[in-house]
């Protein structure tokens, strides 16, 4: 994607300081070190911007928890059928999925969702047994893992291969899963902040709702409409935030994409492997005559490309910005920078106490 910055490598751990002081006095594990392997294999080979997945840690992360194994183990059996029921309020669900790196961005987040008190709809998709007991103990019943968790298992051994890719592209699968509970969802990357409440956008009654990703600037009163592809017969549809009702062309839209995904396992493109957006978009061309689809509108929902490009648009357009997306940046340091320089970064001071989780260690 031509707009896309240009990869940046990191190549090692042990220029900050920081990455190690978190381990320095405990043993590492195995796991850990798999893991290390694991998000240099990420970061060298698969720097897209998009999924949380691949934004590169340089730091690792070591929360601790003080559940007692009894409740590890109601943790591990919560179903999400039994955790959309409880985190729904008026049919609705906000999902994100999380590994616990991450688990920064997603305080970030849910500090800005708390804003907006959506955050007892919140339900974040665990991605490892970290995150899961994290959450829960200090937020109980907002999180659940879904069978396999992210570990050495699924990861470091398996990478490149169609378990890996299985394990990446389940997005659209715990989101039909949802659907078919009967609930409206949406979903977001943690790495986006909410500036006001975007429910009031999700006009009418249309089964999709979701942004665009290109950075160029669209009339204010632009169409509503899948927008047509560009000159590489490419859309840019963003798979970080997505409306869905419970409806049959939402259902449509997500068995599309999984198919697109399943059809892309042996892709000799490791871009596909590496990030759901182009099967996302390939679903939403194939199914748009089936499906009553939704363009959010740009000013309110800005990709990063534009948001944190262009400082006279943001003067222009002050005040009508809704959901801001950290993206068009690599790595998980500098886009945390990114964030801090424009004053979205709330997790480090005494903002912290705003999110349900409340300061995380
Ligand atoms: C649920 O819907 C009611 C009525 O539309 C609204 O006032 C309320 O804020 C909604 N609650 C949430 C959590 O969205
Ligand atoms: C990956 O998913 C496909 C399609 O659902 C399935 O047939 C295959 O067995 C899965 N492979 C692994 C290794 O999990
Ligand atoms: C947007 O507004 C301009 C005039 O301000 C008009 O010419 C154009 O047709 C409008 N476009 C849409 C999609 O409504
Ligand atoms: C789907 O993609 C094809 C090929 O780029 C294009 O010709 C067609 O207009 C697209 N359809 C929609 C609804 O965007
Ligand atoms: C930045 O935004 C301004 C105001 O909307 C616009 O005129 C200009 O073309 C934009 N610059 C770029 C590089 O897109």
């Amino acid at each position: 994607m031509a707009q896309q910055p240009q990869r940046i490598i990191k190549s090692s751990f042990s220029s900050s300081p920081r990455s190690y002081s978190s381990i320095s006095n405990r043993p590492v594990s195995l796991l850990l070190i798999l893991l290390l392997a694991l998000f240099l294999i990420l970061g060298v080979l698969l720097p897209w911007p998009g999924s949380p997945l691949l934004l590169f840690p340089n730091r690792v992360s070591s929360y601790s928890t003080s559940l007692s194994p009894e409740a590890k183990s109601k943790w591990r059996d919560y179903t999400l059928a039994e955790a959309a029921k409880f985190v729904a309020k008026n049919g609705t669900v906000i999902v994100c999925a999380v590994s616990s790196p991450f688990l920064p961005f997603l305080n970030n987040w849910l500090i800005t969702v708390s804003r907006q008190k959506h955050q007892d709809q919140v339900l974040v998709i665990a991605e490892d047994y970290t995150t899961l007991y994290k959450v829960n103990e200090k937020w109980p019943g907002h999180a659940v893992l879904i069978p396999p968790a992210l570990d050495s298992k699924t990861t470091a051994h398996s990478f490149g291969s169609q378990g890996f890719f299985n394990f990446t592209a389940r997005r659209p699968q715990h989101l039909l899963h949802i659907l078919e509970l009967g609930y409206n969802v949406m979903y977001n990357d943690v790495d986006m902040v909410w500036l006001q409440d975007p429910f009031q956008y999700l006009e009418g009654s249309h089964d999709a709702y979701f942004t665009d990703d290109m950075p160029e600037i669209k009339p204010w009163n632009h169409s509503h409409d899948l927008p047509p592809p560009d000159g590489n017969g490419e859309t840019y549809i963003c798979s970080c935030m997505i409306y869905l009702r419970p409806t049959n062309g939402a259902k449509v839209l997500m068995k599309k994409w999984i198919e697109e995904l399943e059809s892309q396992v042996w892709s000799e493109s490791i871009r596909f492997k590496a990030n759901d957006q182009p099967a996302f978009n390939l679903a939403l061309n194939k199914t748009a005559n089936q499906v009553d689809l939704y363009l959010l509108s740009q000013v309110a929902f800005p990709t990063g490309g534009l948001y944190f490009n262009n400082e006279t648009w943001v003067k222009e357009t002050k005040g009508k910005h809704v959901i801001i997306h950290n993206n068009y940046i690599i790595g998980y340091d500098k886009k945390m920078k990114r964030f801090h320089e424009y004053g979205l970064w709330l997790v480090d001071d005494i903002h912290a106490l705003e999110s349900p989780l409340g300061k995380l260690q």
